[in-house]
């Protein structure tokens, strides 16, 4: 695969289905990259499942930039996308501008996603002209977790549905090259991917959307707090480091570790010299002997 980009990724709407996975490190970066995933988001689902937070909120620029620095310097191939926190876009045009470019110009990153429909179209025209690839993002969007009261999914109405709808071609029009459709019904899901010029990637979204993403320590078992019941698990490393853990720390207790595999040897003369001297009263202080 050669390496993935903003025009790439909505090139390939209707050849083959998109995967992306959000990755917060570099070491996750790596393995998501040697999996062959197209695209690797920095969600700031990270303040959740990497900063323990109880939402999304608390994230900050800051913290996004360093994880997106992270990620970047893992990916050779995927997409790197960076999330922008809660009240990085929001507040004004021109910030969300120079927010969005702070992730491609100190994070490295290749594109930008924010969460929100029409209210967001001036962020998303203003970022595009400056030539930042934007994901959309609709549905279930956890900056809005106040305002919806919980994390539930959305669009369950005609009404809902056909907002929604308008929402995601407003942002295709005004230049996403994506969107991300979160926890909405699938028959939904798929009239809009139906109807979109771009690719709609899925999270809780049905089986018909273009792409699918999901969670890194969802897919691998990391996180036990919450598991929302559009994820599926595909490894329970979490159980697996547990266990591995353990068994380290009783070998520790037990002095099974460090072993001789484990441990420096030093010449025979030399050591027998260190005793020598040590028992003779050799100076101890540091000024009395070179330590080369
Ligand atoms: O932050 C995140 O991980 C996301 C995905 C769930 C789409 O926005």
């Amino acid at each position: 695969m050669s390496k993935m980009t903003a025009p790439a990724v909505t090139a390939a709407k209707g050849t083959r289905k998109l995967a992306m996975l959000t990755a917060y490190d570099f070491a996750a970066a790596r393995l998501a990259e040697a999996a062959g995933m197209d695209m690797l988001l920095v969600g700031d689902s990270l303040a959740m499942v990497v900063l323990g937070h109880e939402d999304t909120l608390s994230v900050t620029m800051d913290e996004m930039l360093h994880h997106t620095k992270a990620v970047a310097r893992g990916a050779e191939k995927a997409l790197v996308v960076a999330d922008m926190p809660f009240l990085s876009y929001q507040v004004s045009v021109p910030e969300a501008v120079a927010n969005a470019g702070r992730f491609l110009k100190e994070g490295r990153a290749g594109a930008v996603k924010l969460e929100g429909g029409r209210e967001v179209l001036p962020q998303v025209r203003a970022i595009v002209t400056a030539g930042i690839p934007v994901v959309g993002h609709v549905g279930l969007t956890p900056q809005h977790v106040a305002a919806l009261g919980g994390f539930k999914v959305q669009s369950k109405t005609a009404e809902a549905a056909t907002t929604l709808l308008g929402d995601a071609l407003a942002l295709a029009e005004a230049g996403c090259f994506a969107i991300v459709l979160e926890c909405i019904p699938a028959p939904v899901a798929a009239e809009v991917t139906k109807r979109l010029p771009v690719p709609t990637i899925g999270i809780g979204a049905g089986p018909d959307c273009d792409g699918q993403v999901l969670v890194f320590h969802d897919v691998l078992g990391l996180y036990d707090r919450f598991l929302p019941k559009f994820v599926k698990r595909y490894a329970r490393l979490g159980e697996l480091a547990v266990e591995a853990l353990t068994q380290w720390g009783d070998a520790v207790r037990t002095g099974a570790f460090p072993g001789p595999e484990q441990s420096f040897s030093m010449a025979p003369d030399a050591q027998a010299a260190f005793l020598t001297g040590i028992a003779s009263g050799a100076p101890t202080d540091s000024s009395a002997g070179g330590n080369t």
